[in-house]
């Protein structure tokens, strides 16, 4: 196949940021995916309706014309009742951060048994719950380390539905096979990279990311996962732009800007897997199912040609440095309606 049409592609895991940095990569997703799962780690959190809804609008604002939906997620903390009742229409779910594990999320949870309350409402009322699955541990063990956890709460609130954010081990995997209430997301640069391209040889900054890539069992695990699109898994991005200053410098933020490529880049995977067929249910029908959404229409074909990323996206002052910088991908996306 030289050719793949994609209806309605989704990106489940986005960082679209504020202000001048949103104004700049937002295009950069709303051109070619139909809709995105905005995360809330702003500061401050987005962590009530009021605030949602303004940054929804500026997020729409920021997307012009294109046919694009952005699904909200408020940041996880104790809610009452009345507040989820307000906000569950205008969300797909809430997005729960240990606190600090990540990029802004000193406002996260301490102890998980201290907020049950929130998760049996959130079960009770159908809000999905979304989770960066990390401790504090060693950085290679954070991820395993938390799956005992996502094991206790898919038992205790069997009716929740749990999405694990961005597995990035084999261990993940398996989990989520086991219960029907997780579900998970990974990122394109997961599937391709192991802890040797970030810090095997000369430092990369801009392949760090949280969680931290792993081994290339892991790796392996997880691309077998997607490419049979494993009915329990989505594509969502991570893409989490920092400006060149916060990832070129010592103290190197977290987070790989996949946005602009990232459909190409899965097409050219899953063509070179021989599994192009199953690229559909990867980038949008398994969410679509696992969340009940019917996406806006949009119609992307992507095409065995090359395409050379950018070395820098730039503009509103600002500058970012996608992955695959300056490199030739063999897949590009060819036409949008
Ligand atoms: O690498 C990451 N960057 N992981 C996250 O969980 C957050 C993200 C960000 O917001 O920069
Ligand atoms: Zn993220």
């Amino acid at each position: 196949m030289n050719e793949i049409t994609l209806h309605s592609p989704l990106d489940m895991h986005l960082h679209l940021r504020d202000e001048e940095m949103m104004k700049l990569v937002t295009p950069l997703t709303t051109e070619t995916f139909s809709g995105a799962v905005i995360m809330p780690n702003l500061v401050p959190p987005v962590d009530n309706l009021k605030s949602l809804l303004a940054y929804r609008e500026r997020i729409t604002a920021a997307q012009g014309s294109d046919v694009f939906e952005p699904y909200m997620m408020l940041f996880f903390r104790q809610y009452t009742e009345a507040e989820l009742v307000e906000a569950k229409e205008h969300i797909l779910g809430i997005k729960l951060y240990p606190a600090g594990a990540t990029t802004n999320s000193e406002a996260g949870v301490k102890a998980l048994d201290a907020v049950e309350p929130t998760f049996k409402m959130m079960e009770e009322m159908g809000i999905p719950l979304m989770v960066h699955g990390e401790t504090h541990g060693f950085v290679m063990d954070r991820e395993k380390e938390f799956l005992a956890s996502y094991e206790y709460l898919a038992k205790k609130f069997p009716k929740l539905q749990i999405t694990m954010e961005h597995i990035t081990t084999a261990d993940a995997v398996d989990l989520m096979g086991r219960y029907e209430n997780l579900r998970a997301t990974v990122t394109l640069q997961h599937l391709i990279i192991t802890l040797d391209d970030v810090a095997g040889g000369m430092l990369n900054p801009h392949l760090f990311c949280k969680p931290i890539a792993k081994r290339p069992e892991d790796r392996e695990a997880l691309l077998q996962a997607a490419l049979e699109a494993n009915p329990s898994l989505m594509f969502g991005s991570d893409s989490a732009p920092h400006p060149l200053s916060k990832k070129e410098c010592c103290g190197c933020a977290a987070g790989v800007f996949t946005s602009p490529l990232a459909i190409a880049r899965l097409a050219q995977l899953f063509d070179k897997h021989g599994k192009l067929d199953n690229l559909q249910a990867f980038l949008s029908d398994n969410a679509q199912r696992l969340y009940g959404i019917t996406p806006l229409e949009k119609k992307v074909i992507v095409s065995k040609q090359a395409f050379v990323v950018p070395a820098a996206y730039e503009g509103h002052g600002q500058t970012v440095i996608p992955m695959h910088a300056g490199e030739t991908l063999d897949w590009a996306v060819s036409s949008i309606t």
